[in-house]
């Protein structure tokens, strides 16, 4: 396997649609998630799925490594916010609520913001809750990116719904671990540490992201 950061990267004018974006992901962690889409998408001919679309900032990134190798990204959120986004939380945005129904609502933004890029055609949004689209979801996947609530009941579970429909030589990649609890919530370094034990390997480290494969065995 190829380095994942060294090489490929989004044209300028991808890295300049993700970097404008409404979003939490920093560019360095973008960059390595690209490249690891790109490597395992090249690789497989599978698609790549993401946990957590929110407004399509590492969408953006997914859809354009499915471009660059044919295949599709899939990305699932049902829109409504992670509890940290609610109203009153710290990463609350006034701008993203409905005011008819009174809830979050990402979606709009996240189709506003593929469709600028130019990537609409690269990627498929699943409107719905990450396990009940898994439990129906029937296709092998290339790349499993895990960026969805960060409660331990939904990071839990996005790892149990979605790893069993990771292909063989397929890549894991885990957003927001940290290590310290000074950093951040410890359920997607718990979710991390499960992988480890389940027979994954780590592949890069950038930031709070990681790229994990199966060991093969
Ligand atoms: C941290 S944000 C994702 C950030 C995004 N990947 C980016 O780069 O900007 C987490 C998203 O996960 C979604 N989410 C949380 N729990 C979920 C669940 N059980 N099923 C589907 N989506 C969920 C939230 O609605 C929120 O949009």
């Amino acid at each position: 396997m190829t380095d994942l950061r060294d090489g490929v990267r989004p044209a300028p004018e991808v890295l300049a649609a993700f970097e404008a974006a409404t979003g939490f992901m920093p560019a360095d962690e973008g960059l390595a998630l690209y490249a690891a889409a790109v490597e395992a998408a090249g690789r497989t001919g599978l698609p790549v799925l993401e946990i957590g679309t929110y407004c399509g900032r590492s969408a953006i990134l997914l859809a354009d490594a499915a471009r660059a190798t044919g295949t599709v990204a899939l990305t699932v959120d049902h829109h409504r916010g992670s509890e940290e986004q609610q109203p009153g939380w710290e990463y609350h945005d006034t701008t993203l609520v409905d005011p008819e129904v009174g809830l979050m609502d990402t979606l709009p933004r996240f189709r506003r913001t593929l469709h600028s890029a130019g990537l609409e055609d690269h990627v498929i949004a699943l409107v719905g809750r990450s396990p009940q689209v898994a439990a129906v979801w029937g296709g092998r996947l290339a790349l499993v990116f895990i960026d969805g609530g960060h409660t331990d009941e939904h990071a839990t579970g996005d790892y149990e719904g979605w790893v069993p429909h990771l292909d063989a030589d397929g890549l894991l990649v885990i957003h927001d671990v940290f290590p310290d609890p000074a950093d951040g919530g410890q359920a997607p370094y718990r979710v991390y540490l499960r992988a480890l034990a389940e027979g994954f390997e780590e592949v890069s480290v950038t930031g709070s992201l990681r790229v994990l494969r199966r060991v093969a065995g």
